[in-house]
């Protein structure tokens, strides 16, 4: 267990806001984790627990006046081969990208829609995580979590999580109450990818690949190119990716919509639903490119908001405030973060 007091946290956040955590506990195995917690309880200490990934999905409103977990378990194990099917547990501290490598390179399909999202392994069961036509929870079993109350471990199977848009029980009622330590991934040994999401089939056309000889690796690395082409990369753009979710709504609010805006991009959901992409609402509000502050609206991509430079949590939250008022005045739909906000604003 590696602990860091009065821990800077600008460099374990996409955003590259500054803060601080009053300690950062980092472990490196399950027994470090039950450790930590009994000694806490022992020692009465009951300071907030909050626990990261790779901090690509959240944003400091202030320093954090507690302990931030981070978990250091990185082991893939096979567990079961059985036909098609490969049966694979991933420690929780992989790095998302590192485990999608690792699979395209192990010839174990399914992920390469998934390529280059960033994160890592955990993250991606709490946030469901998806890009392309695919989730996270397409491939999902189990995940295993230890409870931080009581330190004890317990198995959910992917209908206990409750997945749904960008979705979880993680991220509800069981909201910083669990740690997960690892997910158990079914992949296939056939190859059968998913170029239905628009764009991706035009984008491998335009390099010349033809679907039927297409191969795993060229499907990741034709998706690495298109997010590169899109997306600012956080190293030299603080950002945590899509800021807000694309909003499901009812089949009505969509048709109205239409009056105006014959040519409004859409998703079906259901029969009564209708998924809007959030960034195109922000685009006809005119904020693409436009700044508030330090804080700015990417100029490729509008549902990406961007630290043009040490700007804080208050001011990625004002832009954020801004947005979410000019939206709603003009589409009638109130947008919702998807980024996870710490802290609270003085
Ligand atoms: N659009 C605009 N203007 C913009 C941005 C988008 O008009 O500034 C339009 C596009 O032309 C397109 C539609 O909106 O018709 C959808 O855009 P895009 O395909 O870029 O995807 P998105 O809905 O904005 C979602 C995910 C991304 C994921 C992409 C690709 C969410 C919140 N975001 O974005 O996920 O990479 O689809 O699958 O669902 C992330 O979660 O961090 C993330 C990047």
């Amino acid at each position: 267990m590696t602990l860091t007091e009065h821990c800077p946290l600008r460099n374990r956040n996409t955003f590259g806001i500054e803060a601080q955590a009053d300690c950062f506990a980092e472990y490196n195995s399950i027994e470090e984790l039950q450790d930590f917690l009994h000694q806490r309880k022992e020692s009465g200490n009951t300071s907030p627990l909050f626990h990261i990934g790779g901090g690509s999905n959240i944003l400091f409103l202030s320093d954090f006046q507690g302990t931030i977990l981070h978990s250091g378990i990185k082991d893939i194990t096979v567990t079961a081969n059985e036909g098609d099917d490969v049966y694979i547990r991933v420690g929780a501290g992989v790095i998302w990208d590192d485990w999608v490598q690792y699979a395209v390179d192990s010839h174990w399909y399914g992920l390469e829609n998934l390529s280059l999202i960033p994160g890592e392994v955990g993250a991606s069961a709490v946030q469901n995580i998806g890009a392309y036509g695919s989730e996270a929870k397409d491939f999902i079993l189990f995940v295993d979590a230890v409870d931080l109350q009581s330190g004890e471990i317990r198995h959910f199977t992917a209908e206990e999580c409750q997945y749904a848009y960008r979705h979880s029980i993680f991220k509800s009622e069981l909201r910083d109450r669990y740690a997960v330590t690892h997910v158990h991934f079914k992949l296939s040994h056939s190859f059968r990818p998913h170029l239905d999401y628009g764009g991706l089939r035009a984008a491998l056309t335009a390099k010349g690949i033809e679907e039927y000889n297409l191969t795993s690796e060229q499907l990741r690395s034709t998706i690495i190119e298109i997010r590169r082409n899109k997306l600012p990369d956080p190293e030299v753009l603080g950002n945590a990716g899509s800021f807000f979710m694309n909003p499901i709504v009812p089949k009505a609010t969509f048709e109205h919509i239409t009056e105006n805006y014959p040519s409004v991009p859409h998703y079906d959901v259901d029969t009564d639903h209708v998924k809007i992409p959030a960034g195109w609402m922000i685009e006809q509000c005119g904020w693409k490119g436009k700044s508030f502050g330090k804080a700015g609206v990417y100029e490729k991509q509008a549902l990406v908001l961007v630290n043009l430079g040490d700007a804080t949590g208050k001011d990625i939250n004002g832009l954020c405030e801004s947005i979410q008022a000019d939206v709603e005045a003009k589409f009638g739909i109130k947008i919702v973060p998807e980024v996870n906000f710490i802290g609270s604003i003085a």
